[in-house]
């Protein structure tokens, strides 16, 4: 039996975080194994945002040097850059034609935007439905993200259900998937919002790029609760993502972690935590690091991903041109 295929994707807005690995680029590696896997640098969803240009070109190649250092292989996976494959455009187009404006309306990530900022571009409301396009070219059966993208892997089904529902079955619907422990990393300043690329505060977000001391400053900075207890419960916000956080890295549940910590005090708890960080972090930034400085190479691999996409992404776009009735070029 053909193996399922799996989507996945990051957007180059900002260096990647510690809740990206832990939240997806993890569970990637892990996945790759049992997926037909492909993997992309969402970097046309960047322009969503009011990004430098010389910083979006920076931030893509770290990204994509972060996903090879932190395992995934492209020999075995599509490791790609999202504009060198231009059916995601043109698919993102058709999606917009089946998306009702109300209910791209209700996304709460454009929602939250909307009532951030004034000026928000009319490619931030698209923006899930660039993503479902991203999704369905592929014929992705499971789209592993952390929890605040699974509402854009819902609209993605539900318009992959309304165009099949009109044309016939066209798109494969995809299933979110998130991980059991970590779905939702949240800030180390405050830990009641997820640690985010783009935060205003650096000491709330560990980069992979972070060195060792910085991470460790930024542990022993962590706010932690007053309750005097290492335990993971919902009034200790603070405490349980650090329990978190030291659980995924040393591969133990929750309960094994708070017995780790059994007798110890805050301190302990941050300190060992940001250990057990560096211990997993640090090969992954040396090797993003030394491929980092290697642009040719990645441009290379970059190449090799998009003419292996670009071959999926045609024969899906030109399935979906021909049941809407559009004349093909003779
Ligand atoms: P982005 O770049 O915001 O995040 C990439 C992945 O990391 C997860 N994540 C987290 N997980 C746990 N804790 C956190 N604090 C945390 N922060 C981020 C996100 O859930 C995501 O899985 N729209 C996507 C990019 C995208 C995409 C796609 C994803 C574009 N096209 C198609 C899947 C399929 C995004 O903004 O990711």
């Amino acid at each position: 039996m053909s193996k399922e295929i799996l989507y996945s994707a990051t957007k180059p807005t900002g260096r990647l975080t510690l809740g990206n690995y832990i939240g997806a680029i993890k569970n990637w590696r892990e996945m790759q194994e049992n997926y037909s896997s492909v993997f992309a640098i969402a970097d046309l969803h960047s322009l969503t945002i009011d990004i430098d240009s010389k910083e979006l070109t920076d931030n893509i190649y770290s990204q994509f040097a972060t996903f090879l250092a932190a395992g995934l292989d492209p020999e075995k996976s599509i490791i790609y850059c999202q504009s060198h494959v231009k059916e995601h455009a043109e698919l993102a187009w058709i999606m917009n034609c089946f998306t009702y404006f109300g209910e791209a309306s209700r996304m709460t990530q454009f929602k939250d935007a909307n009532a951030k900022n004034k000026n928000i571009s009319v490619g931030l409301f698209a923006y899930p439905m660039l993503m479902a396009a991203d999704i369905l070219l592929y014929n992705t059966n499971v789209v592993p993200v952390g929890v605040d993208q699974i509402q854009h892997v819902e609209i993605c089904r539900d318009i992959a259900n309304r165009f099949n529902s009109k044309y016939g079955e066209t798109f494969v619907l995809p299933k979110g998937v998130t991980p059991k422990t970590g779905a939702k990393i949240m800030g180390l300043q405050n830990p009641t919002k997820k640690m985010a690329k783009s935060g205003d505060n650096d000491n709330d977000v560990i980069y992979i790029e972070d060195d060792n001391e910085t991470i460790m400053r930024k542990f022993k900075r962590a706010v932690t609760d007053s309750l005097n207890r290492i335990k993971y419960c919902e009034e200790q916000p603070g405490v349980s993502n650090l329990l978190t956080i030291y659980s995924v890295m040393k591969n133990l549940s929750i309960e094994q972690a708070e017995k780790d910590f059994e007798g110890c005090g805050y301190g302990d708890l941050k300190t060992r935590t940001a250990e057990a960080v560096i211990e997993v972090i640090t090969p992954i930034r040396s090797k993003m690091i030394e491929l980092k400085s290697n642009r040719p190479y990645l441009d290379e691999l970059m190449k090799k991903g998009a003419l292996r996409a670009s071959k999926i992404a045609q024969e899906t776009l030109k399935k979906v041109y021909n049941k809407t009735g559009l004349v093909p070029l003779k």
